[in-house]
């Protein structure tokens, strides 16, 4: 029976280029999640947009002298380009800026202040007497009580990481013009999350299969205690408050981006003609995958389902298989030190599967992993083109030259070549079990092992040896390592979705993958074969260099 995966990522910020981070943290792992389900027949919901709103944003227009919808539309198509690029494949890439959204928003709201899980209460929040206006935490910079570094913002400190109070803040003035800021009281909606600890604790203790970081990084907000949490702020960007009074105030923006799931999902059903085609996704057998960077788990594990469960009659996460931080060259991203990759720069001078295969074999799932260009070369070269690459060609091609441009019957298979088969079989089935399960480097590493086994069978038959004597042996083994690239082409799909297209149509087959499923899909004795062409190339090694001295690396170092 056909499952329905709802599969929701991080709604980036629609202030900044995507880094290998962002890809890496997040929307690799829930494509190649999305794309495996789509192949085993499973309907598939994957959504996510621009975050367009909150201090980001505002501070990214002040720097600029623009306005914050200029940042906010430039990077959403920044982002839309990128995901076509890397072939990440949503059912829909929307925005926090639709009237949609705004609506669903304020049902939330509502429902939640009607239910009394919202109520009101004055605050403290910094005033800048100068630029006359409110200054959220962002808006404040002073020297970490922690680390002493003098340039930390009002919500944490980017050299020690830590999270900060603005009270704690030494030294403390406003971002925009440096003056001295005064507290004043000001009144705000407060989320009583407080009120969800038990039946969040219940929830959580269900949770045995999620991953240990995610429980863990969960489990200890929850044994400090759950605390109510203000959900808006003074500002004039964002999304209204719906209750007079409020018109120089905005929701929150962490309260109303993690609702953009619920409400991209509605868009979609609407875009589709079918209004309640959202249903089956967030009710009854549903699924719900969110796909977050370690920083979002918070969100996703204790405020989000808090909000779900106050509002009522919609599931809960399934799983949230949040990952590690990927760093370069052993540090810390950083957009602020300009310390990343660019995903636009990379998607200029590359291949987009080179960039998925080697963010996939180290993705950083349990642990943080590490991106070089060193290593993207060695793996480029090593792997991609000399594992896989080569063997996908050189069978290609000798059977092109030797077999009539057709795929050759084999007779009776000999032991080794059934051996073979029953391995395709047996990996296909282990790479469904990881996937499924989320574990995704595992999962590449298997089906690369197959692409590995392949050569060696092919060095022991050397079927290019017997074609003269032996025409019969060689069809045998060429035909059996044929049907092992058809077995690759699929558990390679999710990973590598560019390549493995062309590979199944290089094999002679018609129409796209999604039209195969997770089949083994043996190829016909007299099938056709276009003309072969390599699928990936391999790179130069001054491309290490090149690409180090954009990150400010001399060379040598
Ligand atoms: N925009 C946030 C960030 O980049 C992530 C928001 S996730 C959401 O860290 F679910 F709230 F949308
Ligand atoms: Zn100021």
């Amino acid at each position: 029976m056909s499952e329905h995966i709802l599969i929701g990522i991080a709604w980036p910020y629609a202030n900044g280029p995507l880094h290998l981070g962002h890809i890496a943290g997040a929307y690799l792992p829930a494509d190649i999640f999305a794309r495996y389900h789509r192949l085993k027949g499973n309907e598939v919901l994957m959504v996510s947009g621009s975050d367009q709103h909150g201090a980001p944003i505002t501070i990214r227009a002040a720097e600029e002298s623009t306005s914050p919808e200029e940042i906010a539309n430039r990077y959403d198509q920044q982002f839309r380009d990128c995901w076509q690029k890397l072939g990440i494949s949503f059912d829909l890439f929307t925005t926090t800026s639709t009237v949609n959204h705004t609506e669903v928003t304020h049902d939330i709201f509502l429902t939640l202040l009607r239910k009394g899980y919202i109520y009101r209460d004055t605050m403290l929040q910094a005033y800048c007497s100068r630029c006359q206006r409110f200054l959220p935490d962002r808006y404040l910079e002073g020297t970490c009580p922690h680390c002493g570094f003098d340039k930390a913002r009002g919500d944490q400190c980017e050299v020690c990481g830590r999270p900060v109070n603005p009270f704690d803040l030494k030294d403390l003035r406003c971002y925009l013009c440096s003056a001295t800021p005064q507290f004043r009281s000001s009144e705000h909606f407060f989320l009583r999350l407080s009120a969800f600890q038990k039946q969040l604790e219940e929830w959580m203790s269900g949770q045995t299969c999620w991953r240990r970081n995610v429980l863990g990084a969960t489990w200890k907000f929850l044994d400090e205690g759950l605390k109510d949490r203000a959900i808006t702020r003074d500002l004039d960007w964002g999304i209204s408050v719906p209750q007079d009074g409020f018109d120089d105030k905005r929701i929150y923006v962490w309260f109303e981006a993690v609702i953009g799931y619920l409400s991209a999902s509605k868009e979609w059903a609407r875009l589709r003609g079918d209004e309640s085609a959202w249903q089956p996704f967030w009710r009854g057998e549903g699924k719900s995958f969110y796909f977050v960077g370690k920083d979002n788990i918070f969100f996703h594990t204790l405020v989000w389902p808090a909000m779900l469960l106050g509002y009522g009659d919609l599931n809960l996460p399934y799983n949230v298989p949040g990952n590690e931080f990927l760093t370069i060259e052993g540090q810390k991203l950083s957009t602020s030190r300009k310390w990343a990759v660019w995903l636009p720069d990379y998607l200029e001078r590359y291949q987009p599967d080179p960039l998925r295969y080697i963010l996939s074999v180290n993705m950083p799932e349990t642990s943080d992993s590490d991106f070089s260009w060193r290593e993207f070369l060695r793996r480029n070269n090593n792997e991609l083109v000399a594992t896989y690459g080569n063997l996908v060609h050189r069978v290609l091609t000798f059977t092109y030259r030797n077999f009539d441009r057709a795929v050759p019957a084999p007779g009776d298979l000999d032991a080794r070549s059934q051996e073979l088969m029953q391995r395709a079989t047996t990996v296909m089935r282990t790479v469904d079990e990881l996937i499924y399960g989320c574990n995704f480097k595992e999962a590449i590493n298997e089906a690369m092992s197959l692409a590995r086994e392949a050569n060696q069978y092919l060095d022991e038959q050397s079927p290019w040896k017997k074609i003269k004597e032996e025409r019969q042996a060689s069809a045998r083994s060429i035909y059996t390592a044929l049907s092992l690239l058809s077995a690759l082409k699929i558990v390679l799909y999710p990973f590598l979705p560019f390549s493995s297209e062309k590979l199944h149509s290089l094999l002679g087959f018609d129409g796209s993958l999604r039209e195969v499923g997770w089949e083994f899909q043996l190829p016909e004795p007299g099938q056709k074969l276009p003309e072969p062409y390599p699928l990936f190339a391999k790179l130069d090694d001054s491309i290490v260099d090149e690409e180090n001295s954009r990150l400010g690396i001399v060379s040598g170092e």
